[in-house]
Protein backbone atom coordinates (compact mmCIF):
# COMPACT_ATOMS: atom_id res chain seq x y z
CA UNK A 1 0.00 0.00 0.00
CA UNK A 2 1.78 3.41 -1.05
CA UNK A 3 -0.21 5.65 0.83
CA UNK A 4 -0.56 6.44 4.34
CA UNK A 5 -4.34 6.62 5.97
CA UNK A 6 -2.90 6.59 9.31
CA UNK A 7 -0.30 9.56 10.39
CA UNK A 8 1.15 10.13 13.74
CA UNK A 9 3.80 12.97 15.13
CA UNK A 10 4.23 10.86 18.54
CA UNK A 11 6.60 13.81 19.35
CA UNK A 12 3.67 16.26 19.24
CA UNK A 13 1.03 13.74 20.79
CA UNK A 14 2.98 11.18 22.39
CA UNK A 15 -0.02 8.90 22.55
CA UNK A 16 0.47 6.00 19.70
CA UNK A 17 2.56 3.48 20.79
CA UNK A 18 3.93 2.93 17.05
CA UNK A 19 4.07 4.92 14.47
CA UNK A 20 1.34 3.54 11.91
CA UNK A 21 1.65 3.78 7.83
CA UNK A 22 -0.60 1.40 6.06
CA UNK A 23 -4.40 0.57 5.66
CA UNK A 24 -3.79 -2.40 7.65
CA UNK A 25 -2.00 -0.14 10.55
CA UNK A 26 -5.17 2.29 10.03
CA UNK A 27 -7.73 -0.02 11.00
CA UNK A 28 -5.67 -1.41 14.19
CA UNK A 29 -5.25 2.22 15.35
CA UNK A 30 -8.92 2.63 15.14
CA UNK A 31 -9.68 -0.57 16.89
CA UNK A 32 -14.01 -0.32 17.30
CA UNK A 33 -13.71 -4.00 18.49
CA UNK A 34 -13.34 -3.13 22.01
CA UNK A 35 -16.67 -3.08 23.51
CA UNK A 36 -18.58 0.94 23.90
CA UNK A 37 -18.60 2.22 27.74
CA UNK A 38 -21.58 4.64 26.01
CA UNK A 39 -25.28 3.13 26.63
CA UNK A 40 -27.81 3.71 23.95
CA UNK A 41 -28.98 6.97 25.19
CA UNK A 42 -31.92 8.87 24.32
CA UNK A 43 -31.36 12.19 22.37
CA UNK A 44 -29.34 14.64 24.45
CA UNK A 45 -31.26 17.31 24.84
CA UNK A 46 -33.57 15.43 27.14
CA UNK A 47 -31.62 13.73 29.14
CA UNK A 48 -29.67 14.94 31.59
CA UNK A 49 -27.33 12.08 32.30
CA UNK A 50 -26.21 12.07 28.61
CA UNK A 51 -25.67 15.52 28.30
CA UNK A 52 -23.63 15.69 31.38
CA UNK A 53 -21.41 12.32 29.45
CA UNK A 54 -20.89 15.08 26.38
CA UNK A 55 -19.74 18.09 28.73
CA UNK A 56 -17.45 15.63 29.82
CA UNK A 57 -16.25 14.46 26.33
CA UNK A 58 -16.02 17.54 24.96
CA UNK A 59 -13.85 19.10 27.70
CA UNK A 60 -11.28 16.18 27.19
CA UNK A 61 -11.34 16.50 23.49
CA UNK A 62 -10.36 20.46 24.37
CA UNK A 63 -7.22 19.52 26.56
CA UNK A 64 -6.38 16.74 23.92
CA UNK A 65 -5.71 19.56 21.28
CA UNK A 66 -4.95 22.47 23.41
CA UNK A 67 -1.48 23.57 21.94
CA UNK A 68 -2.78 22.92 18.52
CA UNK A 69 -3.56 25.68 16.07
CA UNK A 70 -5.95 26.49 13.16
CA UNK A 71 -9.32 24.75 12.73
CA UNK A 72 -8.87 21.44 13.93
CA UNK A 73 -11.51 18.18 13.36
CA UNK A 74 -11.71 15.40 15.67
CA UNK A 75 -13.06 12.09 15.60
CA UNK A 76 -14.19 10.47 19.25
CA UNK A 77 -12.92 7.39 19.17
CA UNK A 78 -15.54 6.44 22.12
CA UNK A 79 -18.02 7.81 20.06
CA UNK A 80 -17.60 5.77 16.96
CA UNK A 81 -17.25 2.98 18.60
CA UNK A 82 -20.57 3.37 20.31
CA UNK A 83 -21.75 4.39 16.93
CA UNK A 84 -20.78 1.53 14.71
CA UNK A 85 -21.77 -0.89 17.72
CA UNK A 86 -25.16 0.73 17.76
CA UNK A 87 -25.57 0.49 13.85
CA UNK A 88 -24.99 -3.52 14.35
CA UNK A 89 -27.80 -3.37 16.76
CA UNK A 90 -30.47 -2.01 14.67
CA UNK A 91 -29.45 -3.96 11.81
CA UNK A 92 -30.07 -6.93 13.51
CA UNK A 93 -28.23 -9.54 12.16
CA UNK A 94 -28.76 -7.78 8.40
CA UNK A 95 -25.20 -7.08 6.82
CA UNK A 96 -24.39 -3.13 6.94
CA UNK A 97 -22.48 -1.57 3.66
CA UNK A 98 -21.34 1.40 4.64
CA UNK A 99 -21.74 4.79 2.37
CA UNK A 100 -18.69 6.39 1.42
CA UNK A 101 -19.63 9.40 1.56
CA UNK A 102 -20.63 10.39 4.72
CA UNK A 103 -17.39 9.24 5.65
CA UNK A 104 -14.92 9.72 3.55
CA UNK A 105 -11.86 8.96 5.53
CA UNK A 106 -10.52 5.38 4.30
CA UNK A 107 -9.05 4.51 7.81
CA UNK A 108 -12.21 4.85 9.62
CA UNK A 109 -13.91 2.79 6.67
CA UNK A 110 -11.54 0.18 7.28
CA UNK A 111 -11.79 0.39 10.60
CA UNK A 112 -15.70 0.25 10.64
CA UNK A 113 -15.53 -2.96 7.69
CA UNK A 114 -13.48 -4.79 10.15
CA UNK A 115 -15.74 -5.59 12.21
CA UNK A 116 -18.10 -8.38 11.97
CA UNK A 117 -21.72 -7.48 10.76
CA UNK A 118 -20.16 -4.59 7.93
CA UNK A 119 -19.81 -5.61 4.55
CA UNK A 120 -18.82 -3.84 1.15
CA UNK A 121 -19.12 -0.45 0.57
CA UNK A 122 -21.68 1.90 -1.14
CA UNK A 123 -19.04 4.20 -3.17
CA UNK A 124 -20.57 7.41 -4.66
CA UNK A 125 -18.13 8.01 -7.79
CA UNK A 126 -16.73 5.91 -10.16
CA UNK A 127 -12.97 7.46 -9.44
CA UNK A 128 -13.56 6.82 -6.04
CA UNK A 129 -14.59 2.84 -6.52
CA UNK A 130 -11.71 2.90 -8.77
CA UNK A 131 -8.91 4.13 -5.84
CA UNK A 132 -10.75 2.01 -3.29
CA UNK A 133 -10.40 -0.99 -5.66
CA UNK A 134 -7.03 -0.10 -6.16
CA UNK A 135 -6.79 -0.35 -2.57
CA UNK A 136 -7.59 -3.63 -1.82
CA UNK A 137 -11.65 -3.27 -1.64
CA UNK A 138 -13.38 -6.28 -2.77
CA UNK A 139 -16.90 -5.46 -3.04
CA UNK A 140 -17.97 -2.01 -4.28
CA UNK A 141 -21.06 -1.01 -5.10
CA UNK A 142 -21.62 2.54 -6.91
CA UNK A 143 -24.66 4.22 -5.28
CA UNK A 144 -25.12 6.59 -8.35
CA UNK A 145 -25.22 6.13 -12.04
CA UNK A 146 -22.00 7.57 -13.91
CA UNK A 147 -21.53 8.65 -17.50
CA UNK A 148 -17.73 9.41 -16.48
CA UNK A 149 -15.68 8.29 -19.76
CA UNK A 150 -12.67 7.96 -18.56
CA UNK A 151 -13.13 6.27 -15.30
CA UNK A 152 -15.46 3.94 -17.47
CA UNK A 153 -12.27 3.39 -19.40
CA UNK A 154 -10.17 2.67 -16.63
CA UNK A 155 -12.75 0.36 -15.35
CA UNK A 156 -12.92 -2.31 -18.77
CA UNK A 157 -8.91 -1.54 -18.97
CA UNK A 158 -8.77 -3.19 -15.17
CA UNK A 159 -10.63 -7.19 -15.29
CA UNK A 160 -9.71 -6.73 -11.72
CA UNK A 161 -11.60 -3.78 -10.65
CA UNK A 162 -14.93 -4.71 -13.06
CA UNK A 163 -14.75 -7.99 -10.52
CA UNK A 164 -14.74 -5.75 -7.98
CA UNK A 165 -17.11 -3.14 -8.58
CA UNK A 166 -20.87 -3.08 -9.26
CA UNK A 167 -22.12 -0.11 -11.45
CA UNK A 168 -25.93 1.48 -10.55
CA UNK A 169 -28.03 1.89 -13.36
CA UNK A 170 -31.80 2.80 -13.78
CA UNK A 171 -31.80 3.45 -17.49
CA UNK A 172 -30.40 1.44 -20.67
CA UNK A 173 -28.84 4.91 -21.55
CA UNK A 174 -26.28 4.78 -18.69
CA UNK A 175 -25.08 0.97 -20.32
CA UNK A 176 -24.53 2.92 -24.23
CA UNK A 177 -22.50 4.84 -22.61
CA UNK A 178 -20.51 2.35 -21.07
CA UNK A 179 -20.57 0.31 -24.53
CA UNK A 180 -19.66 3.76 -26.53
CA UNK A 181 -16.23 3.35 -24.24
CA UNK A 182 -15.79 -0.25 -25.17
CA UNK A 183 -18.06 -2.48 -26.78
CA UNK A 184 -18.90 -5.78 -25.22
CA UNK A 185 -16.41 -7.87 -27.09
CA UNK A 186 -13.81 -5.56 -26.29
CA UNK A 187 -14.04 -5.49 -22.05
CA UNK A 188 -14.67 -7.54 -19.72
CA UNK A 189 -18.32 -8.08 -18.66
CA UNK A 190 -19.85 -5.13 -16.27
CA UNK A 191 -21.31 -5.94 -13.07
CA UNK A 192 -24.55 -3.73 -12.92
CA UNK A 193 -27.21 -3.23 -9.94
CA UNK A 194 -30.53 -1.41 -10.84
CA UNK A 195 -32.06 1.62 -8.87
CA UNK A 196 -35.43 1.11 -8.27
CA UNK A 197 -37.74 4.01 -7.08
CA UNK A 198 -38.61 3.29 -3.71
CA UNK A 199 -40.38 7.17 -3.57
CA UNK A 200 -44.08 7.24 -1.96
CA UNK A 201 -46.67 8.17 -4.78
CA UNK A 202 -49.05 9.94 -2.34
CA UNK A 203 -52.36 10.25 -3.36
CA UNK A 204 -53.97 13.55 -3.38
CA UNK A 205 -52.56 16.60 -2.96
CA UNK A 206 -49.06 15.17 -1.38
CA UNK A 207 -48.04 13.87 -4.70
CA UNK A 208 -44.25 12.57 -5.00
CA UNK A 209 -42.48 11.87 -1.39
CA UNK A 210 -39.23 11.30 -1.73
CA UNK A 211 -35.95 11.95 -4.42
CA UNK A 212 -35.77 12.37 -7.40
CA UNK A 213 -33.65 9.72 -8.92
CA UNK A 214 -34.83 6.43 -10.33
CA UNK A 215 -37.12 6.70 -13.35
CA UNK A 216 -38.42 3.20 -12.68
CA UNK A 217 -41.30 2.45 -10.07
CA UNK A 218 -43.69 -0.18 -10.40
CA UNK A 219 -42.37 -3.51 -10.61
CA UNK A 220 -43.82 -3.49 -14.54
CA UNK A 221 -41.30 -0.77 -15.28
CA UNK A 222 -38.62 -2.41 -12.76
CA UNK A 223 -38.96 -5.81 -14.47
CA UNK A 224 -39.03 -4.13 -17.67
CA UNK A 225 -35.68 -2.54 -17.16
CA UNK A 226 -34.04 -5.90 -16.19
CA UNK A 227 -34.91 -7.80 -19.32
CA UNK A 228 -33.62 -5.03 -20.92
CA UNK A 229 -29.88 -5.05 -19.33
CA UNK A 230 -30.16 -9.14 -19.56
CA UNK A 231 -30.85 -8.71 -23.48
CA UNK A 232 -27.49 -6.74 -23.78
CA UNK A 233 -24.29 -8.80 -24.09
CA UNK A 234 -21.55 -7.46 -21.69
CA UNK A 235 -23.04 -6.63 -18.50
CA UNK A 236 -24.32 -9.10 -15.73
CA UNK A 237 -27.00 -8.24 -13.38
CA UNK A 238 -25.80 -8.94 -9.65
CA UNK A 239 -28.34 -6.18 -7.72
CA UNK A 240 -31.35 -4.53 -6.69
CA UNK A 241 -31.15 -1.08 -4.73
CA UNK A 242 -34.38 0.80 -3.59
CA UNK A 243 -32.93 4.22 -1.31
CA UNK A 244 -36.06 5.01 0.81
CA UNK A 245 -35.12 8.59 1.37
CA UNK A 246 -38.43 9.64 2.31
CA UNK A 247 -37.75 7.56 5.65
CA UNK A 248 -34.24 7.18 5.91
CA UNK A 249 -33.06 11.12 5.20
CA UNK A 250 -36.74 12.41 7.11
CA UNK A 251 -36.73 13.39 11.18
CA UNK A 252 -38.99 12.69 13.19
CA UNK A 253 -38.63 13.78 16.45
CA UNK A 254 -37.03 17.36 16.37
CA UNK A 255 -37.49 19.26 19.32
CA UNK A 256 -39.74 22.11 19.40
CA UNK A 257 -41.63 20.87 16.13
CA UNK A 258 -44.39 18.78 17.76
CA UNK A 259 -46.61 18.63 14.47
CA UNK A 260 -44.68 18.51 12.05
CA UNK A 261 -42.47 15.03 13.93
CA UNK A 262 -46.37 14.05 13.98
CA UNK A 263 -46.99 14.45 10.26
CA UNK A 264 -43.27 12.96 9.29
CA UNK A 265 -44.56 9.73 11.52
CA UNK A 266 -47.57 9.42 9.73
CA UNK A 267 -45.80 9.96 6.42
CA UNK A 268 -43.03 6.97 7.06
CA UNK A 269 -45.72 4.62 8.08
CA UNK A 270 -47.73 4.83 5.19
CA UNK A 271 -44.79 4.74 3.03
CA UNK A 272 -43.34 1.63 4.78
CA UNK A 273 -46.54 -0.10 3.99
CA UNK A 274 -46.58 0.70 0.45
CA UNK A 275 -43.15 0.13 -0.20
CA UNK A 276 -43.27 -3.34 1.47
CA UNK A 277 -45.68 -4.38 -1.09
CA UNK A 278 -43.98 -2.97 -3.89
CA UNK A 279 -40.59 -3.72 -3.08
CA UNK A 280 -41.72 -7.70 -2.56
CA UNK A 281 -43.36 -7.72 -6.14
CA UNK A 282 -40.15 -6.14 -7.29
CA UNK A 283 -37.52 -8.62 -5.95
CA UNK A 284 -39.94 -11.74 -7.22
CA UNK A 285 -39.95 -9.56 -10.39
CA UNK A 286 -36.36 -9.37 -10.99
CA UNK A 287 -35.22 -12.81 -9.53
CA UNK A 288 -37.32 -14.59 -11.57
CA UNK A 289 -35.03 -13.35 -14.45
CA UNK A 290 -31.77 -13.24 -12.76
CA UNK A 291 -29.99 -15.05 -9.38
CA UNK A 292 -29.70 -11.40 -7.47
CA UNK A 293 -26.62 -11.02 -5.83
CA UNK A 294 -28.03 -8.79 -3.00
CA UNK A 295 -31.24 -6.39 -2.89
CA UNK A 296 -29.86 -3.13 -0.77
CA UNK A 297 -32.51 -1.06 1.09
CA UNK A 298 -32.31 2.03 3.52
CA UNK A 299 -29.15 4.26 5.18
CA UNK A 300 -28.71 5.54 8.97
CA UNK A 301 -32.22 6.65 9.57
CA UNK A 302 -34.16 3.80 8.71
CA UNK A 303 -32.20 0.63 9.48
CA UNK A 304 -34.64 -1.02 11.43
CA UNK A 305 -37.49 -1.19 8.92
CA UNK A 306 -35.42 -1.80 5.84
CA UNK A 307 -33.63 -4.69 7.86
CA UNK A 308 -37.23 -6.02 8.77
CA UNK A 309 -37.79 -5.97 4.60
CA UNK A 310 -38.09 -10.04 4.20
CA UNK A 311 -36.98 -9.15 0.51
CA UNK A 312 -33.64 -6.98 1.73
CA UNK A 313 -30.39 -8.67 2.00
CA UNK A 314 -28.50 -5.76 3.30
CA UNK A 315 -28.77 -2.46 4.70
CA UNK A 316 -26.83 0.53 4.23
CA UNK A 317 -25.28 3.25 6.86
CA UNK A 318 -22.54 5.84 6.68
CA UNK A 319 -24.04 9.13 8.51
CA UNK A 320 -24.50 7.00 11.56
CA UNK A 321 -20.75 6.67 12.09
CA UNK A 322 -19.40 10.07 12.18
CA UNK A 323 -22.78 10.98 13.55
CA UNK A 324 -23.79 14.23 11.85
CA UNK A 325 -26.42 16.82 13.63
CA UNK A 326 -28.95 16.50 11.46
CA UNK A 327 -29.19 12.66 12.84
CA UNK A 328 -30.04 14.28 16.48
CA UNK A 329 -33.90 14.35 15.28
CA UNK A 330 -35.56 10.86 14.86
CA UNK A 331 -36.86 8.87 16.93
CA UNK A 332 -35.63 5.38 16.72
CA UNK A 333 -32.21 6.54 17.61
CA UNK A 334 -29.50 8.65 18.36
CA UNK A 335 -25.83 8.75 17.10
CA UNK A 336 -23.08 10.51 19.24
CA UNK A 337 -21.45 13.03 18.13
CA UNK A 338 -18.08 11.01 16.48
CA UNK A 339 -16.93 13.67 14.57
CA UNK A 340 -16.80 17.43 15.24
CA UNK A 341 -14.29 20.55 14.69
CA UNK A 342 -13.03 23.37 16.94
CA UNK A 343 -12.37 27.03 15.75
CA UNK A 344 -10.71 29.69 17.47
CA UNK A 345 -11.63 32.54 19.17
CA UNK A 346 -9.95 35.82 17.41
CA UNK A 347 -11.89 38.69 18.57
CA UNK A 348 -14.61 39.56 21.07
CA UNK A 349 -16.62 42.61 19.45
CA UNK A 350 -19.31 42.09 22.54
CA UNK A 351 -18.81 40.83 26.38
CA UNK A 352 -21.48 38.19 24.93
CA UNK A 353 -20.20 37.22 21.57
CA UNK A 354 -17.37 35.98 20.54
CA UNK A 355 -16.20 35.84 17.07
CA UNK A 356 -14.02 32.58 15.61
CA UNK A 357 -12.25 32.26 12.65
CA UNK A 358 -14.34 30.35 9.96
CA UNK A 359 -17.36 28.30 10.57
CA UNK A 360 -19.62 28.50 7.68
CA UNK A 361 -19.49 24.89 6.60
CA UNK A 362 -22.86 24.70 5.57
CA UNK A 363 -24.40 21.43 4.62
CA UNK A 364 -25.77 20.24 1.08
CA UNK A 365 -29.58 20.02 0.51
CA UNK A 366 -32.15 22.73 1.15
CA UNK A 367 -31.35 26.05 2.28
CA UNK A 368 -32.80 25.69 5.60
CA UNK A 369 -30.95 26.48 8.89
CA UNK A 370 -31.10 22.89 9.79
CA UNK A 371 -27.98 22.50 7.73
CA UNK A 372 -26.16 25.06 9.27
CA UNK A 373 -23.18 23.98 11.53
CA UNK A 374 -24.05 23.41 15.64
CA UNK A 375 -21.90 25.39 18.09
CA UNK A 376 -21.75 22.66 20.77
CA UNK A 377 -18.81 23.59 23.51
CA UNK A 378 -18.95 25.84 25.39
CA UNK A 379 -22.68 24.79 25.58
CA UNK A 380 -24.91 27.64 24.79
CA UNK A 381 -23.93 29.86 22.10
CA UNK A 382 -25.55 30.69 18.96
CA UNK A 383 -25.06 31.66 15.49
CA UNK A 384 -26.69 35.41 15.17
CA UNK A 385 -30.15 35.69 12.29
CA UNK A 386 -28.40 38.04 10.36
CA UNK A 387 -25.01 36.71 9.86
CA UNK A 388 -24.77 33.18 10.29
CA UNK A 389 -21.69 30.83 9.72
CA UNK A 390 -19.43 33.21 7.88
CA UNK A 391 -16.59 32.14 5.13
CA UNK A 392 -14.11 33.50 7.25
CA UNK A 393 -15.70 35.03 10.54
CA UNK A 394 -18.59 33.77 12.52
CA UNK A 395 -19.62 34.89 15.51
CA UNK A 396 -21.75 33.26 18.46
CA UNK A 397 -23.54 34.32 20.99
CA UNK A 398 -24.52 33.59 24.66
CA UNK A 399 -23.65 33.72 28.03
CA UNK A 400 -20.81 31.49 27.78
CA UNK A 401 -19.26 33.84 25.53
CA UNK A 402 -18.44 36.17 28.64
CA UNK A 403 -15.63 33.48 29.54
CA UNK A 404 -14.47 32.78 26.72
CA UNK A 405 -11.47 34.46 25.50
CA UNK A 406 -9.06 35.41 22.86
CA UNK A 407 -7.36 32.48 21.29
CA UNK A 408 -9.85 29.84 23.51
CA UNK A 409 -11.66 27.51 21.25
CA UNK A 410 -15.01 26.53 20.42
CA UNK A 411 -16.75 23.47 19.07
CA UNK A 412 -19.02 22.99 16.46
CA UNK A 413 -21.06 19.33 14.62
CA UNK A 414 -21.37 19.70 10.55
CA UNK A 415 -25.07 19.29 9.87
CA UNK A 416 -23.76 16.01 7.41
CA UNK A 417 -21.61 13.87 7.81
CA UNK A 418 -19.10 13.36 5.36
CA UNK A 419 -19.09 16.92 3.91
CA UNK A 420 -16.70 17.55 6.90
CA UNK A 421 -14.04 15.57 5.11
CA UNK A 422 -14.01 18.27 2.31
CA UNK A 423 -12.90 21.14 4.50
CA UNK A 424 -9.97 19.33 6.38
CA UNK A 425 -6.88 17.10 5.62
CA UNK A 426 -6.94 15.38 8.28
CA UNK A 427 -8.81 14.27 11.75
CA UNK A 428 -7.14 13.86 14.89
CA UNK A 429 -8.58 11.29 16.87
CA UNK A 430 -9.16 12.02 20.72
CA UNK A 431 -9.39 8.86 23.16
CA UNK A 432 -10.31 10.95 26.67
CA UNK A 433 -8.03 13.55 26.43
CA UNK A 434 -5.35 12.47 24.16
CA UNK A 435 -4.92 12.95 20.58
CA UNK A 436 -3.76 9.21 19.51
CA UNK A 437 -3.20 9.51 15.91
CA UNK A 438 -4.27 11.49 13.00
CA UNK A 439 -6.08 10.11 9.78
CA UNK A 440 -6.20 11.69 6.53
CA UNK A 441 -9.44 12.39 4.61
CA UNK A 442 -10.32 11.75 1.25
CA UNK A 443 -9.72 15.61 0.62
CA UNK A 444 -6.06 14.96 2.56
CA UNK A 445 -5.05 11.97 0.02
CA UNK A 446 -5.37 14.53 -2.23
CA UNK A 447 -8.75 13.15 -3.71
CA UNK A 448 -11.38 15.68 -4.31
CA UNK A 449 -14.34 13.14 -5.93
CA UNK A 450 -17.36 15.31 -5.33
C1 LIG B 1 -28.29 5.36 -2.33
C2 LIG B 1 -28.17 5.72 -0.88
N1 LIG B 1 -28.23 4.73 0.02
C3 LIG B 1 -28.11 5.01 1.34
C4 LIG B 1 -27.96 6.30 1.80
C5 LIG B 1 -27.88 6.52 3.28
O1 LIG B 1 -26.71 7.04 3.73
P1 LIG B 1 -26.57 7.51 5.23
O2 LIG B 1 -26.55 6.31 6.08
O3 LIG B 1 -25.27 8.23 5.22
O4 LIG B 1 -27.71 8.40 5.54
C6 LIG B 1 -27.92 7.34 0.88
C7 LIG B 1 -27.80 8.72 1.35
O5 LIG B 1 -28.13 9.69 0.73
C8 LIG B 1 -28.03 7.05 -0.49
O6 LIG B 1 -28.00 8.02 -1.44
Amino acid sequence: MSNEPVRSDPAKRGALASPASGVGEAASAIDLAAPTSMPPTPAPHRDAAARRDAATAWEGMTRAIAGLDGPIAALNLAALRYNAHDLLLRAAGTPIRIASKSIRIRAVADAVLALPGYAGILAFTLPEALWLAEHGRTDIVLGYPTVNRRALAALVADPRAAERITLMVDDLAQLDVVDAVAGPGARPPIRVAIDADASWRAPGPLGHVGVRRSPVHTPEEVVALARGILARPGFALVGLMMYEAQIAGQTDDVAGAAAENALMRWMKRRSLAELGDRRGAIVDGVRALAPLEFVNAGGTGSIETSAADPSVTEVTAGSGILGGHLFDGYAAFTPAPAAAFSLQVVRKPTADIVTILGGGWIASGPPAASRQPLPVWPAGLRTLGREGAGEVQTPLQGEAARALRVGDRVWLRHAKSGELSERVNEFHLIDGDRVVASVPSYRGEGKAFL
